[in-house]
Formats: C-alpha cells, structure tokens, sequence
C-alpha cells in the first residue's frame, strides 16, 4: 500500500504537520507499551502476529463443518460483531451472489440481528424456510438486544425445521469466555464456540473468530487475509520512523486538518464491492473518537454512484471537509467496451478500453477537480482486492485509529455514549431492573 499526502499538506500552513508526526511517534509507542487511556483494550495491536495456524486451523475447521451442512449461514451480530465480517465477504465476492443459486461452491451468508426491522426479519424468514441454514451468532457482551432477539427467532425456527440434535450442530457461538447470556446459552445447549478475547473491543475484532468464522464460511482464504495484517503489523510498529510509517502519516495528516477546521472525513470508493468497508471504517473511527465532543465526522461515499447525489456537496458546499480516498490499482475482472458500428451512444472513443480504465479517469479528474474546489486529499492506494490486500487495509486503518485516537486526547478504545438509547429503549419496554428508570422517562414523556 501506498499514502500520499501532498494534496493535503497544501491545505495546512507549512511545518504545521512537524509538530503532530512528532506525536504520533510517542501515541504509537503508547499503543506498544500500553500505558495510554483505555489500555485494557489493546488485544488487537499484536493480534495479527499472534495468531497461530493451528488456531485459523481450528476456525477453518468450524468452517468447513458449516459449508457441509448448509447452503445459507446467517451471521448475527451488530457494530463490531458483523461490520468487519460483511465489509470482507462483500469485498472479495461476486456483486450478484444472491442471485447465483445452482452455480454456487459456497454457502451464501447473509446478515441479522443488526436492526430491529421486523420487515426485515419476517423477509429473511421467509428467505430461509425452504434452506438448509446455520448460524453464527457473535456478541462478546452476549446481551445485545438486537443480535439476542434475531436469535431466538432464528433459534426457533432451525430447531423446528431441523430437530434441535441437528440444530446444534449448525450453531456456533462467539461470545465472551465466561460472562453474558450467550455464553450460558451455548454451554447449556452444546453449541461449539470461540471466545471474544476479554482485551479486543467490537470494532477491533474483525480478526478474530468474530470476523474470521463467517469470512472462511464465505470460501475466502483466512491465511492471506491474516498474512496481510501481520504485515502491516510489522510495516506500522512503533519503531518504523514516521517517513515510512503509514498508520503514523495518516492519523498526523487527518489531525492536522482537524485543527485547521477539516471536521468531517469522507471515505471514498470507486468500487462498489467497498460499501462495507466504509461502514466498518466509520464504525471504527466514530466510535473511537467522538469523545468529549471532539472528534472528526466519518462520512463516506461511493464514487461513482454518489457523484451524482453528493458530488455538488463536495465540490461546492462549506469547506469543512477532507476526502480520503481508497484507490484500487488493478480491477479484479476484465470487461472491455465494444466497438458499435452505428456509434447511436456516441461511446466509440472508449470502445477497446477496459471499464477501469475509463473508472479510474473518472477518478483522477474527480480527485483534480475537488482538490481545485477547496477539498484536501488523502490518497491511500492498494494493489487489488484480495485476502491480502484486505488484511492490510484493517491493521492500516485499526493502527491509524489507535495512533489519532490518542492524539485527539480521548480514549479511543471505550464507547460509554452507545449506552444512552440503551437505557432509554429498555426503560420504555418495562425491562426488569429498570423501574426508576422507566418512571422517569415516562413522566418527561408525559
Ligand atoms: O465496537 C463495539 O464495541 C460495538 O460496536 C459492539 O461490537 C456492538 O455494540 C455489539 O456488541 P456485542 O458484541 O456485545 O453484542
């Protein structure tokens, strides 16, 4: 992977930046000797070089079993427990997979216990009813409301259309080692299960059995993507010099814009197979860094498509923005435009040229021309979509978290604010253990 700054740095006084990769320096060693905020948390720093190949072994092997028994494995989890997953499995997949029933090597895995849409819950069940399905269900504190109530929907529904003896063996459970109602319910039942480490949070755990599972059950290769991130490990490690440390220039540059007035940072694609890495990238910046009311705003978009409903935004609207934009060197697939004898389209001057071309043009003159309007450019560029590429990308971004988390000042590895409409929703459902609560909040409802 390759981060240019220059069209950023132009927008920051000059040496403004000397004095924050300085900093990352020290926030990079605090990551390493964990004597910052929040430092119960810091599991994922050395996870990639971690993990053994007995243990992607163990997860292949769970894997495998579910590929065997079913032809759609449903991943429930929310945040942390399914963003990961998805932005990896849609990445390295066909755009259509939905839709390739016969033709199919791999079972096809969808997403629930990620909202609370009983539209969607009633559509997915109608989805399975005539399935052989599995499910993984993922909640490390094992009492999310969400995630818990997709289960037992989906519980129920696999124990009637299977028996509960098979039923057990096409449910795994990841979850935390000892604590939470999850984890009493798969002991209970026999559920196979992988544990959550006590020191990895949500929105860092894509690398373990959280993202890992459902991304093998997906037929992608768990070695490359681990590989991939035990590189960036080393290419990001605190001894790497600033010159060389990417983690280390992109949390410098994205603070340095902050406090030139940049406070929202959009994450640009020009694939839609990224979609989810987005979300998944929001999620990890959002939830680390807006503390203490500071923090830059994720916002993403994918280009082309949102060219045409936010790009007057972008190019024109309040200049408080900054783009980042992720850029594929090398499609995947190859489609060239076709010669049209009658040219009725007018597209003959593209004819022979590959989509990805005229893609990455579209690229170019869009970084040009909002970079003209007043917005600085973050390039981050990686070779191609694969399991290594993919790996890569998480640690970058999962070591830039940590590094401009502890510049901005906050603990970036906590998220006390996700509980307020926790104790809300609760207290309005008459939870047991929330009385006062729901007293108080009915009276201001009146
Ligand atoms: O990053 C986080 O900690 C959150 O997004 C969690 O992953 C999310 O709230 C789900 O929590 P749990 O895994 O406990 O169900």
């Amino acid at each position: 992977m390759k981060i240019t700054l220059t069209h950023a740095a132009s927008f920051i006084p000059a040496g403004s930046l000397n004095e924050l990769a300085a900093k990352t320096a020290q926030c990079n060693a605090l990551l390493e000797n964990g004597q910052g905020a929040g430092n119960d948390f810091l599991g994922w720093v050395h996870l990639p070089s971690s993990i053994t190949p007995e243990f992607l072994d163990e997860v292949q092997a769970s894997a495998d079993a579910l590929r065997q028994r079913c032809e759609v494995v449903v991943v429930a989890g929310i945040g942390g427990s399914y963003l990961g997953a998805r932005a990896v499995n849609e990445a390295l997949g066909s755009s259509f997979d939905a839709f390739r029933a016969k033709d199919r090597k791999n079972p096809y895995v969808v997403y629930a216990g990620n909202n609370i849409g009983e539209d969607y819950l009633a559509d997915l069940m109608e989805f399975l009813a005539d399935k052989q399905f599995g499910i993984i269900n993922i909640s490390k504190s094992g009492t999310t409301t969400e995630t818990a109530l997709a289960f037992r929907l989906l519980k129920t529904m696999l124990e009637k259309q299977v028996g509960k003896a098979e039923a057990k063996n096409r449910i795994v459970a990841v979850t935390d080692r000892a604590k939470g109602a999850l984890r009493s319910l798969a002991t209970q039942e026999g559920y196979k299960t992988f544990v959550i480490p006590d020191n990895v949070g949500g929105r860092f755990s894509v690398l373990t059995p959280v993202g890992l599972l459902a991304i093998a059950v997906a037929g992608f290769d768990i070695r490359a993507l681990v590989k991939g991130a035990q590189d960036m490990e080393q290419q990001t490690a605190d001894n790497v010099p600033y010159e060389q440390n990417p983690a280390c220039q992109y949390a410098a540059m994205r603070n340095a814009l902050y406090q030139y007035g940049k406070k929202i940072e959009i994450l640009v694609n020009y694939n839609p197979r990224l979609h989810y890495f987005s979300e998944w990238w929001k999620q990890l910046y959002g939830e680390s860094e807006g503390k203490q009311h500071k923090g830059i705003f994720p916002a993403s978009v994918d280009f082309t498509t949102d060219l045409h409903s936010m790009g007057q935004w972008i190019q024109d609207g309040e200049r408080s923005i900054f783009e980042t934009v992720i850029s594929i060197k090398q499609a995947n697939r190859e489609v060239r435009v076709p010669m049209d004898e009658e040219n009725l389209d007018g597209l003959n001057f593209l004819a022979g040229k590959r989509v990805d071309e005229v893609n990455k043009m579209a690229e170019l003159g869009t970084r040009l021309a909002h970079i003209d309007g007043g917005v600085p450019n973050i390039l981050i560029e990686f070779d191609k979509i694969d399991e290594y590429n993919i790996g890569q990308f998480i640690y970058f971004f999962e070591r830039g978290c940590g590094i401009s988390g502890y510049m901005l000042g906050v603990n970036p590895f906590d998220q006390p604010g996700v509980e307020a409409y926790k104790k809300n929703m609760f207290a309005l459902l008459d939870k047991p253990g929330y009385e006062k609560e729901s007293a108080a909040i009915k009276a201001r409802l009146g």
